[in-house]
């Protein structure tokens, strides 16, 4: 695996987590496939196929407060076209009362190449025990 791969790859994960906490429909939308499938806490365990679902969190609008999202102990690995990322997802915010809470979730995340592009194409989210 290259390291420019490796980094590109960390990269485009960082700003999908991004897109996330800022609500930014557009950045989401252009790094995924529209095929996406995934499996998160919000399926309750089905099998969520496509954006649509993904969709009702952004039209909600970004959360109030402060957010930092960090990949902690990240790794990346290359098969060919196809490249898993995974991590544990930190994520800082102010609780309710005003106090910093961090939330963490282990994160599987499946890019494609597609076209000289990476695309996420499916990703496996856990809260972690
Ligand atoms: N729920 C959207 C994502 O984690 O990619």
């Amino acid at each position: 695996m290259s390291d420019a791969a490796a980094d590109e790859l960390l990269e485009l994960n960082q700003q999908l987590l991004e897109s996330i906490a800022t609500g930014d429909w557009d950045t989401y939308q252009a790094l995924c496939d529209p095929s996406i499938t995934a499996f998160e806490p919000e399926g309750r365990g089905h099998l969520i196929q496509g954006l649509e679902f993904h969709r009702f969190y952004f039209d909600l609008g970004p959360s109030e407060g402060p957010r930092t999202t960090t990949m902690a102990s990240p790794k990346v690995r290359v098969m060919g076209d196809v490249a898993v990322v995974t991590y544990v997802r930190l994520v800082q915010s102010l609780s309710e009362s005003g106090s910093p809470v961090t939330s963490h979730y282990e994160e599987t995340r499946v890019w494609q190449m597609h076209e000289g592009k990476w695309q996420h194409v499916h990703f496996h989210r856990s809260p972690c025990g």
